[in-house]
């Protein structure tokens, strides 16, 4: 088995194990897709990855970080993600879509205004998540049980609209100190009622999302979920890879076909632990422990190296994410590199 080897997920069949890792290109307006996103998706389909996912995309307005990030919450939407979606798919590569909340890290401004709280006058909205736990030095409100019930509805009308849209695949972002992690970690979530307190309890809005969405996907579409197997907390309450495992077991017997464990969220990682393949022991583990498909991600950049986490069977996908920014060729450098055959676009024959 090597990078170029074929995965097939239910009836999804990839021509390599090579992932654009989804990326906030903080690009949009109202939350629909433009320019930026046709290009920046579409060149790296061009450039030979199997599978594109797109950046974090939000199931309500309230559930975007920016006003720049993307949606598909209304049609308007899912009809400017279905012409990026025909682009991928005439070059002969998959595109899934990263379904996403952001709960208590919403309502700031553009990367390029540092992030700084949006005011209400800026178009900044009252922030909810799992318990009034201070993030980024703002207190959320509690979600009631009512609202936990309408976002997993939320969940599930995006993934049909996804699907409307053409889209091969959907992940869940329940990573990165989103709405989820902020219901599964305890450094966060101090509710008394059924979805906090024991990890069964924590584990529940995911679970049950997972269940809603499931229900509108196609049988034979894969449903992928991106978490972070650890907070990268020193804390008793933090989240650890041994709770990843269980939760693993669980979303796997709920019909998820794929894991990608990334890390974090919470607090800043720090660069003593941040090196090549710092994540992959997560996701072989994680494969080893519950026999779940899984992605591994984090600084892998180079093609020896990600061809040997796939010969090794330490993940079945490897998300490559910055190293797409700085090459969008990456896929058919990697094959080059690798000697492997692989289809260059008939157009760019002459170069590689
Ligand atoms: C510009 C940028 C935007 C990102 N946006 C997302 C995102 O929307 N969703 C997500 O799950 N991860 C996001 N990430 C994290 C990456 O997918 C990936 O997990 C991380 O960058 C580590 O991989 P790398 O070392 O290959 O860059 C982002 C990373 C970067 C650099």
């Amino acid at each position: 088995m090597n990078l170029f080897s074929p995965l097939k997920l239910r009836q999804l069949s990839l021509k390599n194990r090579i992932v654009v890792s989804p990326m906030q290109q903080y690009s949009a307006i109202n939350g629909v897709p433009g320019n930026w996103h046709m290009v920046h998706l579409g060149s790296r389909a061009v450039g030979g990855a199997g599978l594109i996912m797109t950046e974090c995309t939000a199931i309500e307005p309230e559930g975007l970080a920016t006003l720049s990030d993307v949606g598909i919450w209304n049609d308007e939407q899912k009809d400017a993600w279905k012409k990026i979606v025909e682009f991928v798919h005439d070059q002969d590569a998959k595109i899934g879509i990263q379904l996403w909340h952001s709960g208590g890290k919403g309502s700031l401004k553009h990367p390029n205004e540092r992030m700084k709280p949006l005011t209400k006058d800026q178009g900044g909205w009252t922030l909810k998540s799992s318990s009034p736990t201070e993030m980024n030095g703002i207190i959320p409100q509690e979600l009631s049980i009512d609202e936990i019930q309408k976002l997993k509805v939320k969940f599930a009308d995006a993934a049909l609209r996804a699907v409307e849209a053409g889209f091969d695949t959907v992940e869940l972002h329940a990573g990165h100190g989103y709405l989820f992690h902020q219901f599964y970690s305890a450094s966060i979530n101090k509710r008394l009622d059924e979805y906090g307190g024991s990890l069964e309890n924590r584990i529940r809005f995911l679970v049950e999302t997972v269940v809603e969405v499931r229900r509108v996907l196609p049988d034979g579409m894969p449903l992928l979920v991106r978490i972070s197997a650890v907070d990268y907390l020193e804390t008793a309450d933090a989240w650890t890879l041994e709770d990843s495992i269980v939760l693993a077991k669980i979303l796997k017997e709920n019909g998820v076909d794929l894991i990608t464990a990334s890390g974090g969220g919470f607090a800043n990682v720090s660069k003593d632990r941040v090196f090549p393949n710092y994540q992959v022991p997560f996701a072989s583990t994680i494969k080893q422990q519950t026999a779940i498909a899984t992605g591994a991600v984090g600084m892998i950049t180079e093609a020896m190296q990600a061809n040997s986490i796939i010969a090794n069977d330490e993940a079945d996908l490897v998300f490559i994410a910055r190293e797409h920014l700085r090459d969008p060729y990456f896929a058919l450098h990697a094959a080059k590199d690798l000697e492997i055959e692989t289809e260059i676009p008939w157009q760019y024959k002459r170069a590689f």
